[in-house]
């Protein structure tokens, strides 16, 4: 469990597939995600399944923590295609209940994920892609730390246009010396 103000990062528990579907069946989520085939039980069920054998990835339950709403689970995040021998790997996140967007729920899950990337898993470096039209996402990374490095142009079609997808990063100096 990593333990913030207001969210916990926890385990993903096999209980969460009914939210994961929501969440990955929902147009307005996924534009912002590579996924765009219809999510199924079973591809949630081996996603979950899976975990335990894939020692390139280390995901997360993102949960709201108190006495109101005991655990509520509002998305999830993760450490992806880690590459032990550079110590790089690539983040992920989705707050999937929409009425939890926006309220800085977000950025508080990535600076746990970044500084447990940084000072546990022992990561030199964290990367991301996103889409030119998630102001929200971008705006959440440029508070944590993170800087556009490049972008390829019109590399993604979603709702019928072309967008660019820009590479982001951040270093363990740049987080040690922020924090
Ligand atoms: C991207 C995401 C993780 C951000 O988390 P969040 O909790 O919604 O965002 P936050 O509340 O932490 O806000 C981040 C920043 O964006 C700003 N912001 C909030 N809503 C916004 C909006 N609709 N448009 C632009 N900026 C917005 C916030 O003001 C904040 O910046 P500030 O603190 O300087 O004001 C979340 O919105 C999400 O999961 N979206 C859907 C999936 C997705 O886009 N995943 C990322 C793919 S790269």
């Amino acid at each position: 469990m990593l333990i913030g103000e207001r969210i916990t990062l926890g385990p993903v528990k096999r209980e969460y597939i009914d939210p994961y579907l929501k969440w990955f069946n929902d147009p307005e989520i996924i534009q912002y995600l590579s996924m765009f085939r219809p999510m199924t039980r079973m591809m949630e069920e081996d996603w979950i399944e899976n975990l335990k054998n894939r020692d390139d990835t280390i995901a997360f339950a993102i949960l709201i923590t108190n006495e109101n709403v005991g655990e509520k689970l509002i998305g999830n995040c993760g450490l992806h295609a880690i590459d032990w021998k550079n110590r790089v790997a690539e983040v992920g996140i989705t707050i999937g209940e929409k009425e939890y967007q926006g309220k800085g729920y977000g950025t508080e899950a990535m600076e746990l994920l970044v500084d447990y990337g940084f000072k546990s898993v022992n990561l030199n470096r964290i990367q991301l892609r996103v889409y030119q039209f998630n102001s929200r996402a971008i705006n959440s990374y440029n508070k944590i730390g993170f800087v556009e490095e490049g972008r390829m142009r019109k590399a993604i079609f979603i709702n019928g246009e072309y967008h660019d997808i820009i590479f982001m990063s951040i270093l363990k100096e740049e987080w040690l010396k922020e924090k």
